[in-house]
This record gives C-alpha cells, sequence and structure tokens, in this order.
C-alpha cells in the first residue's frame, strides 16, 4: 500500500515536501522572477558577472577610424622570432596530440631553469602547472582553494577578474583599498583576516596602477600568510617589466611554503592570443591546482608549449625580455612626460608593467574617472578605461595603457586631447 496512507507517514510527506521545497527553491524563485524561459536562464554562479568594461570600450574603437588606444593591455611588439620559427617548425603528429596534463615536461624545465638563473628559486617539476593563460591560472586556484563562504583578501584597485572569480566559486572578495602611492599596508591586511581567510591575492608590477609594491609591504604581507596559514596568490605576470634599474622581488623567497605565483606567457614574449600561462610553487601547495586542472582543459594548448621548450633559455630569450622592457620603459617615460602636461591630471610614477593609473583632479561629478574617459572618447578618439573597472575605491581615476601604443601614437594622445580641451 501506498505510504501515504498512513496518518505517521504524511508527517513524512510535508517533511519531504519541504525538504524539496529548500533545495529547489532558489530554483523556483529565480523562474518566477525571470521573465527568460528556463532554458535561457543562467545559472546563479553567474550573477556576479558584468560585461569588461575593458572589452566593452575595446568594441566600440574596433573600426572606428583614427582611434588611439590605450585601453587594452596587450603588447604589440611582435613575438620573438625563433619562437615564431619553432611553432612554424614544429608542427606535426607529435605536438598536435594531447600532453601530459600539468604540461610538457621539457617546458616545465625550462620554467624551473629560468626561476633558478633569474631568482636562485628551486621548485620541482611536479609544482609546475602550465595553464591556458594567467586567468586558467586565477580560476582553478580560487576554485580549487576555497569552499563557499571563504573569504579572499585582493588589492583595490586590481585586475578586473580578482574580485568576479571567488564570487563565482561561492568565495567572498575582501578589497583593500590601496594607499595614494598604491601600496598595501599589511596592518589593513591584518585587519581584515578573520577565521574565514583563505588567500591573498597580490600583483606587482600592478594593473593597473603600473606602480611596484615595496619590499617591506611584501615581507608584510609573506609573515601575515605565515603566520595566519594562508595562501599567497603571487600574480607576477609583469615580473620582467620592471624599470629604472629595479629588480622583481618574487614573492615566493619571502613565504616559499605559501605562495602560488601566478604567471603568464602572455606578456612576456607578447603571445596573449597562445593561451599559455602557469602556476609555480612547492609541489604541496600546488597539489588542488593540479587535481583540478585537468578537469578544466586537460592540457593547456601543445603546440605553443613545444615551441617554447624549445625557444626559452636560448641567447634570444634573455635578450627579447629586455628588448621588450626598453621598449616599455621608454613609453613609460613618454606617457609620464606627455599626460602630465595636462590641465587636471596627475599621472603617478610608473615603475613596471605597461599601464598607469592618472587621477583626474578637481572634478565635481559622481564618477569623475569615466567622465574624462567618456569626453576623451567621444572628442579626441583616445580609448581609456575608467577607473572604476578596477575596484570601487578609486572612480577618480583612469587607466592608461601603453603596451600597444608606440612613443608617437602617446604623444599624438595627448595633443588631440590638449585639442579637444582647448575648443571646450
Ligand atoms: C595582472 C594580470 N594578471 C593576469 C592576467 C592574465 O593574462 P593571461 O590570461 O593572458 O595570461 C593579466 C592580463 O591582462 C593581467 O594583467
Amino acid at each position: 500500500m501506498n505510504d501515504l496512507y498512513y496518518p505517521q507517514n504524511q508527517n513524512n510527506l510535508i517533511f519531504k515536501s519541504l525538504a524539496l521545497f529548500e533545495s529547489y527553491k532558489h530554483c523556483i524563485f529565480r523562474n518566477m522572477m525571470s521573465t527568460k524561459p528556463r532554458h535561457l536562464q543562467e545559472s546563479k554562479k553567474l550573477e556576479h558577472i558584468r560585461p569588461s568594461g575593458i572589452r566593452k570600450m575595446f568594441a566600440r574603437a574596433q573600426g572606428l577610424e583614427g582611434v588611439i588606444s590605450l585601453g587594452i593591455g596587450a603588447p604589440d611588439i611582435p613575438p620573438p622570432e625563433l619562437l615564431l620559427k619553432k611553432m612554424t617548425e614544429l608542427q606535426g603528429l607529435k605536438t598536435s596530440s594531447y600532453v601530459i596534463n600539468s604540461g610538457v615536461p621539457a617546458l616545465r624545465e625550462k620554467i624551473l631553469e629560468q626561476y633558478k638563473e633569474t631568482y636562485n628559486l628551486d621548485f620541482d617539476l611536479e609544482g609546475v602547472v602550465v595553464t591556458s593563460g594567467g586567468t586558467q591560472l586565477m580560476f582553478t586556484a580560487f576554485m580549487s582553494m576555497t569552499d563557499p563562504g571563504d573569504e579572499v583578501i585582493i588589492p583595490d584597485p586590481g585586475f578586473v577578474y580578482y574580485p568576479t572569480i571567488p564570487e563565482m566559486v561561492g568565495a567572498k572578495p575582501v578589497p583593500i583599498a590601496m594607499d595614494d602611492e598604491f601600496q598595501i599596508n599589511p596592518d589593513e591586511i591584518a585587519e581584515k583576516i578573520t577565521s574565514k581567510t583563505r588567500m591573498i591575492v597580490i600583483n606587482s608590477p600592478s594593473n593597473p596602477t603600473g606602480r611596484i609594491l615595496k619590499d617591506e609591504s611584501l615581507k608584510g604581507i609573506a609573515d601575515l600568510a605565515i603566520d595566519h596559514d594562508l595562501v599567497i596568490l603571487s600574480d607576477e605576470v609583469y615580473e620582467f617589466m620592471v624599470f629604472n634599474e629595479k629588480k622583481h622581488l618574487p614573492m615566493a623567497s619571502l613565504a616559499p611554503e605559501n605562495t602560488v605565483t601566478l604567471n603568464s606567457f602572455s606578456k612576456t614574449y607578447c603571445i596573449p592570443g597562445w593561451r599559455l600561462g602557469y602556476g609555480i610553487g612547492n609541489k604541496e601547495i600546488m597539489q588542488p591546482i593540479s587535481k583540478l586542472h585537468p578537469f578544466i582543459v586537460a592540457n593547456a594548448p601543445s603546440l605553443p608549449q613545444w615551441a617554447l621548450a624549445e625557444f626559452m633559455g636560448t641567447k634570444g630569450d634573455k635578450e627579447f625580455r629586455d628588448k621588450l622592457c626598453k621598449i616599455m620603459e621608454r613609453r613609460a617615460k613618454v606617457t609620464k612626460e606627455e599626460f602630465s602636461k595636462l590641465d587636471g591630471i596627475t599621472v603617478p610614477p610608473i615603475e613596471g608593467s605597461f599601464y598607469t593609473f592618472p587621477k583626474v583632479e578637481n572634478s565635481s561629478g559622481t564618477d569623475p574617472g569615466y567622465e574624462w574617459v567618456e569626453r576623451v572618447f567621444e572628442k579626441a578618439k583616445v580609448v581609456t578605461v575608467p577607473g572604476s573597472e578596477f575596484g570601487k575605491s578609486r572612480n577618480d581615476h583612469f587607466r592608461i595603457s601603453f603596451g600597444s601604443a608606440s612613443e608617437d601614437k602617446l604623444r599624438e594622445a595627448v595633443s588631440r586631447i590638449k585639442e579637444m580641451e582647448e575648443k571646450d
């Protein structure tokens, strides 16, 4: 006989219905609230994603004649010739197949050699995971190292994905506003650490600020991570673009047990479209990343891995990195000099990467950075990005990327803006 005939089981039925309602209530409410049919509704995980303003600007500028783009964060320098040659030479059966999930061992060996030679740091082969760009490493790290409700401390201003990816995986981003020199004060981080904190994200040289975190700040953050048993996700994708003879200080040298270094070939060798990056750290800390990575991409693109394995460590490798750094250093100087000529704009010192984050002074608007960017785009056809894209703390700033702008283009951009201002 059916369970429903027994009064004692009616409770059971109510209980079951309540439990069922509990499990599906978000779907039921989502359906009720949404005007879209169910098959067109997206997962709740995506609700924090808003279209990237950088991409929007990029799309608006596409196809418009005479636009100078200081928007997109990609270098316009061709990749090293030898690397391109290797890509052509190595095409074939072997390089078209799947490779070991964590990446071609010969490439991971080369990465280890680069760390040894550049920073005198030693890692094991199992501590290197080659990913589809630094972006995939970031996603994999947040996904594999946090649980829902965990907190992730991020810099503000900071790279656009830092708050979004943790939110997507159920963690909570906790922004730390940088000071006026775009430094992070470790004491401010200390104040935000709770029992739920799992990770601290840092990025030096920084996108969008173009500044480098001071050694004392890095040391302070390393100590906090060690004392509180936290992971530092150290985004060092601009490690080779450090200006004025300064040397990059890798976080892994300060907190080796606690650091996952996020790295990428996109900017180092001007190959952002090849989608290759990597994570490196002690093999113990890299374990969750290695475990999850195959379920996201199986392996990162294979052919460029084989090509990079043959290119890295050659004479041309270091020469290219040095040459690129010099080009960006000259552009940084021109950017600072030229944009400083504009009234009401303060350009901070540019220490690394290919960005700077000037301030719009004395503006009365609600989003002065955005208003400046719109005006300059509409009237001078120069594309920049509003500061509000990089966090809540600096909407009176905007970002300039000189990665894809020659020195002449930078000068022309400023002369157009000046002309605009004279007419206004
Ligand atoms: C600070 C920072 N981290 C990570 C990335 C991701 O780079 P990719 O996915 O091309 O390796 C970027 C790209 O602009 C970046 O600026």
